[in-house]
């Protein structure tokens, strides 16, 4: 029996409060533009990260999506960071479906790419070269262990970007986690990209959705590509509820997710084999390492034990979200404990 899931902040279910919320939304026609509910979340969304407006969308994939389609045309570079979730774990739907060049960018091991290495990332007007129109920053960064990057570190990139008259757009599928992290509001983190995604359904507990802002006109233009990409959606109020008391009440209880990361980390780094930096863990994704072609096992033998986790050959994922009690983390520690003695 399967007892705790730390897959994902993704495997969170949905509050008593949220699923209240949802019976009761007031729903109209979203493609219209008459659910009530709907336009008040994107409004409060563009409002909680400092933008003009906002759009609902599916996923923080389609979120994306979306906001490259919407910044660059087919034939254009869009500069990523190497370890970005855009570029190794969204199906390479920008450059299917955008018809764009990504080009990859050493990312350091806090997610934060050199202003310098986007400079020369850049590449001169010429007809050889696909012109380079766009700039992606992840922040909470997924590969780095969910580490948050400040506000000074998102106006060193955007800076360097917007010199070279590049677009910037933010993937903060966990922005209020990083934003709970530092202590600052979410705008701070977004206040010099020109577009940004957060998701309602990771650690915020909303069973679907993600949000795209920006100004009013990159908006309207994104809305059109949401359309074409099939995701006019209907009385999506329904859903949009659950957003609103996220918003509402699931961003400061986030904390209890890093504190709960920081302790387990703390645990993990005293057993045989596993390879983990506690003060590296800021927010809730524990990336640790194991002995190499040692992770599928010990991923297999924990959920033997009732514990999910994300394997991989040599590097395991743990994250920490709502719906885990101290108990539970406990019952996973001890699990882990036990397992690593018997494997390594
Ligand atoms: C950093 C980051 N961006 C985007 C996404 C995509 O979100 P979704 O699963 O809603 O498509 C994820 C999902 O884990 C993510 O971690």
């Amino acid at each position: 029996m399967i007892r705790v899931d730390l897959r994902s902040d993704t495997v969170t279910h949905p509050s008593p409060e949220m699923r209240k919320a949802m019976y009761e939304a007031e729903l109209g026609d979203d493609v219209y533009g008459d659910d009530p509910t709907v336009n008040k979340l994107q409004d409060l969304a563009a409002e909680r990260l400092g933008k003009e407006a906002g759009l609902f969308v599916s996923s923080g994939t389609q979120g994306n999506l979306v906001a490259v389609l919407a910044h660059a045309e087919r034939g254009d570079e869009v500069l990523v960071g190497d370890q970005c979730h855009i570029m190794n774990n969204e199906a390479g739907g920008t450059m299917v479906l955008g018809s764009v060049i990504l080009y990859p960018i050493k990312t350091d091991e806090f997610g934060f790419l050199d202003p310098d290495l986007i400079r020369a990332a850049v590449k001169p007007r010429d007809y050889h070269k696909p012109p380079t129109r766009l700039l992606t920053i992840e922040n909470t960064h997924n590969a780095s262990s969910g580490r948050a990057l400040n506000a000074e570190q998102m106006k060193a990139m955007a800076d360097a970007a917007h010199e070279k008259e590049l677009s910037v757009h933010l993937d903060g599928a966990r922005i209020f986690n990083a934003a709970v992290a530092l202590g600052v509001p979410a705008s701070d983190l977004t206040a010099d990209v020109d577009s940004a995604t957060f998701c309602l359904s990771k650690g915020l507990a909303c069973p679907i959705g993600s949000i795209l802002v920006g100004s009013k006109d990159f908006i309207e233009e994104a809305d059109r590509w949401r359309k074409m990409l099939g995701s006019g959606m209907r009385q999506v109020g329904v859903v949009a509820a659950a957003g609103l008391v996220a918003l509402d009440s699931m961003i400061d209880r986030m904390q209890e997710d890093h504190d709960s990361a920081k302790r387990f980390a703390s645990r993990m780094a005293e057993m045989n084999g596993i390879g983990v930096d506690p003060e590296h863990i800021q927010t809730n994704i524990i990336r640790f390492d194991v002995p190499t072609h040692t992770g599928n096992q010990i991923a297999a033998r924990m959920l033997e034990e009732g514990v999910l986790m994300n394997g991989g050959d040599s590097e395991l994922r743990i994250v920490t979200h709502y719906g885990v009690s101290d108990h539970d983390y406990e019952f996973a520690v001890s699990a882990l404990d036990r397992v690593m003695k018997e494997i390594v």
